[in-house]
């Protein structure tokens, strides 16, 4: 079996530079690395998040949107997660089940149970061996995404995402023996090693 590692945090906390980097790494060494992420990572995932942030779709409700999550998350695991695992390789995936225990369990209130049961029945026990928690910091990191165009969820604005790091903290404290905490305001090759050092360790655990 291989490893599954998540890569969490709010928008804009710099997941996808520190995954990139993480993936360079291990390739370098010539293991075999799936570099993914969610909503997406197959293509009926990746049409499903169309759906999911189309600016057009303000009608959308938040339980439609929590299971569009799931089912996302279903295909992926499916599709890419589990056969690249049954494979042994090193899975990296931008995002997981605590994106939408977050975002849909309690930045939008739904509340953690109903959530935490719709992704039970979507994973079917393919959990993250270690969820990399990236922290942005006090300060905003919202400028980082200021310069592109919004999709509807980033239209939200800055308060949304402050509230979106603090509920972060509240489940990294809930859950620290799952999530393992990352400095995102580091230079980037300083939380790239941070990881690289985690998956290490997760790595030598499991031999
Ligand atoms: P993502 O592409 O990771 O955005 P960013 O690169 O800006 O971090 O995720 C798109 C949006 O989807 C993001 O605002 C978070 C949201 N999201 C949820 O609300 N629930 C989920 O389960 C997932 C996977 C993402």
């Amino acid at each position: 079996m291989g490893i599954f590692v998540v890569f969490e945090g709010p928008d804009g906390s710099g997941k996808s530079t520190a995954c990139q980097a993480v993936y360079d790494h291990y390739r370098a060494q010539g293991l075999r690395v799936l570099h993914s992420r969610e909503p997406g990572g197959t293509p009926i995932g990746e049409m499903i998040r169309q759906i999911l942030l189309d600016p057009k779709n303000k009608a959308m409700g938040l339980r439609t949107e929590a299971l569009l999550y799931a089912a996302s998350r279903a295909q992926h695991v499916e599709e890419k997660i589990r056969p690249f695992l049954e494979e042994g390789g090193l899975v990296l995936s931008e995002r997981y089940v605590f994106s939408s225990l977050v975002y849909q369990g309690m930045a939008r209130g739904l509340g953690l149970e109903g959530v935490q049961a719709i992704n039970d029945f979507a994973i079917q026990g393919v959990k993250a061996d270690l969820t990399l928690y990236l922290d942005p910091g006090e300060a905003s990191s919202f400028h980082r995404i200021l310069d592109r165009d919004l999709d509807r969820l980033e239209l939200e604005g800055e308060d949304f995402n402050q509230g979106v790091r603090a509920h972060y903290m509240v489940l990294a404290q809930q859950k620290r023996n799952e999530m393992t905490f990352i400095d995102a305001t580091l230079p980037k090759d300083q939380v790239a090693q941070a990881c690289i050092d985690a998956i290490e360790e997760k790595r030598r655990e499991k031999k």
